[in-house]
């Protein structure tokens, strides 16, 4: 057996032609402990077409997945929905190998592949809502800047109703499984969420505006196939219904305690304020940064209604644990979040002040005093915390 991998149908008409990357755990500071997918998607129409590529690396894995249904040359058109290179990667070797008639991509991704690339492969622009002729289908294009970044958009198959959404909908999920109806729910909502939360969360008001964008098109949708993960066929409502909710980032009665401690006085704060909430009956989840990675912060806080931050002074600074989630969560811009810093220290005391002023950073609501000890904290010091924690279970069951 000289070929492992095969294509897989997904429709009528189309078959995942995609690479399983099983070993990766870092995707760009978000941690993928269950891998991932770079999925392809092969048209079967009389201009047959594939729509992406995967990571360089994966070139092979793809082409042994096209050659088990069909000879590469036999590919007419290629269509880049995303730029990014774990989609374009293998791009221009794709293109050397196959000789397609035209490559495609929305204009900016066409500048962008040009500013990766360095390439004077003729790659040719489509428009927002323009067509494209396979002889026998069509393929429609509707832009999606920024989701999530500003070459991206989605290519329709009315034939099939199927939605090829590059990353949109998709999850850092390495799986045999190639649809959402052989993979638990829980696992479908967990990965997705974790995948929203870590690389869609910033353009949540652009993706409630794309969500109304491909519902104002009437197009029928039966097929969901993302760049990562399992194709959608059956569950298909709950991805989009979760999109609208994560969207929306409504605040719920939940608080995230996130800190970094030294010598545990910091700690034993945390826990005065995460008892604090507990006994107002808000849902804590107490993160320390000494064992948490960054990636399950602001998986949590995606449903959440506050943020409280706390740190030790070190050198004047707080904790480098908290300065690396402070500066994730600063870029990712979790909304509508009230919050509050707390912290301990030895002799000058910045910690505190710093968290507060990265959280008016984040636009977040400082919406209790913050509280800071010198040293260990007495059981004065504790009850402030208590008072803290207090001030933000109001605040929250106001909203
Ligand atoms: Fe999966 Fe934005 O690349």
């Amino acid at each position: 057996m000289s070929n492992v991998f095969s294509a897989v149908k997904i429709s009528d008409h189309v078959y995942w032609v995609g690479a399983i990357d099983w070993t990766i755990r870092d995707f760009h500071g978000y941690t993928t402990p269950h891998g991932s997918t770079y999925n392809a998607y092969l048209v079967m129409a009389n201009k047959i077409t594939l729509i992406d590529t995967v990571k360089a690396a994966f070139r092979g894995e793809m082409l042994a997945r096209i050659k088990s249904i069909i000879d590469p040359k036999q590919i007419k058109y290629i269509i880049s929905n995303h730029s990014e290179m774990d989609h374009s990667g293998c791009l221009l070797e794709m293109i050397d190998i196959i000789k397609p008639e035209k490559v495609f991509a929305s204009a900016v991704g066409v500048r962008t592949l040009r500013e990766l690339f360095h390439d004077q492969h003729e790659i040719i622009p489509v428009k927002d809502g323009e067509s494209l002729s396979l002889g026998n289908m069509e393929l429609a294009f509707m832009e999606t800047r920024m989701i999530h970044w500003p070459d991206s958009m989605f290519t329709y198959l009315a034939k099939d109703q199927l939605l090829f959404s590059q990353d949109a909908f998709g999850m850092h999920l390495a799986s045999l499984e190639r649809f959402d109806d052989e993979i638990p729910a829980a696992t479908l909502e967990y990965e997705a969420a974790t995948y929203y939360a870590n690389i869609v969360l910033p353009y949540s008001p652009i993706v409630l505006k794309a969500l109304e964008k491909v519902m104002a098109t009437g197009w029928k949708i039966k097929i969901l196939a993302p760049d990562h993960g399992p194709v959608w066929r059956k569950n298909m409502g709950m991805i989009i219904e979760l999109y609208q909710k994560w969207a929306q980032q409504k605040p719920t009665a939940k608080v995230v305690v996130v800190y970094a401690t030294m010598w545990h006085s910091t700690e034993k704060m945390a826990l005065a304020i995460a008892e604090s909430l507990a006994q107002e009956g808000i849902k804590v989840k107490l993160m320390s940064m000494n064992e948490v990675h960054r990636s399950e912060i602001v998986y949590e806080l995606l449903n959440a209604g506050a943020l409280i931050v706390g740190s030790s002074t070190l050198n004047n600074n707080i904790l480098p644990q908290m300065a690396d989630v402070m500066t994730y969560l600063k870029g990712l811009k979790p909304a509508n979040l009230i919050g509050a810093a707390f912290g301990s220290y030895g002799w000058s005391g910045e910690s505190v002040r710093d968290l507060e002023q990265m959280l008016k950073d984040m636009k977040v609501k400082i919406a209790a005093p913050a509280v800071s000890v010198k040293h260990v904290p007495d059981n004065s010091t504790l009850e402030k915390c208590h008072d803290l924690g207090k001030v933000i279970a109001a605040e929250l069951k106001k909203a």
